[in-house]
């Protein structure tokens, strides 16, 4: 009897093993793939490093700002509504009175150097970031296609 359940449980494994090789397109074998894949996703978010390393410190990790000083990017109707005008603001800088979600802030934000590119690329990121829901993909001509 034991035996018996002994070698039944071995067939059974046997038989699994044999499946799974059988059946290379199970999803067991896509594991791999998919585990590179959100890698390489990971490479090509440039923008997520450029809010790291230029934003965060002002518009927060949250991109909530501080209700304050430093105007919200999350769910702020002015990045929603003012695409040009934002995409100028990160890319010469931006003061002076702006209304954001109906608080006014009247601050400074600096320019910060970056290359067409990484512009889109950030904008890319904030827009599409937290509850933010863009679907058209700011591109380096239209960022080069902004003059001050
Ligand atoms: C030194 C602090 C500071 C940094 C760093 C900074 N900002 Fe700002 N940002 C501000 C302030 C202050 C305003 C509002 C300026 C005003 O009052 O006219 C603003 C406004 C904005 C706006 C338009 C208003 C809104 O909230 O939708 C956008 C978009 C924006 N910033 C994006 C960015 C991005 C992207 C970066 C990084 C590349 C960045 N900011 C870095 C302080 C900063």
């Amino acid at each position: 009897m034991l035996l018996n359940t002994k070698l039944i449980t071995g067939f059974v494994a046997i038989a699994l093993t044999g499946i799974s090789v059988l059946k290379p397109f199970s999803n067991e074998n896509y594991f791999d793939l998919d585990t590179k894949k959100s890698a390489v996703l990971v490479i090509e978010s440039p923008g997520k490093e450029i809010y790291l390393d230029f934003c965060i410190q002002c518009h927060g990790a949250n991109g909530k700002g501080d209700s304050k000083n430093f105007p919200p990017l999350d769910a702020s109707d002015w990045l929603k509504n003012k695409r040009t005008e934002s995409i100028a603001a990160v890319k010469f800088g931006q003061n002076g009175e702006i209304m954001v979600n109906k608080i006014k802030y009247n601050n400074a934000m600096p320019a910060m150097g970056l290359s067409n590119q990484e512009v889109a690329d950030v904008m890319n990121y904030i827009m599409t970031s937290w509850s933010n829901k863009q679907s058209k993909i700011v591109t380096e001509s239209e960022v080069a296609a902004i003059k001050k």
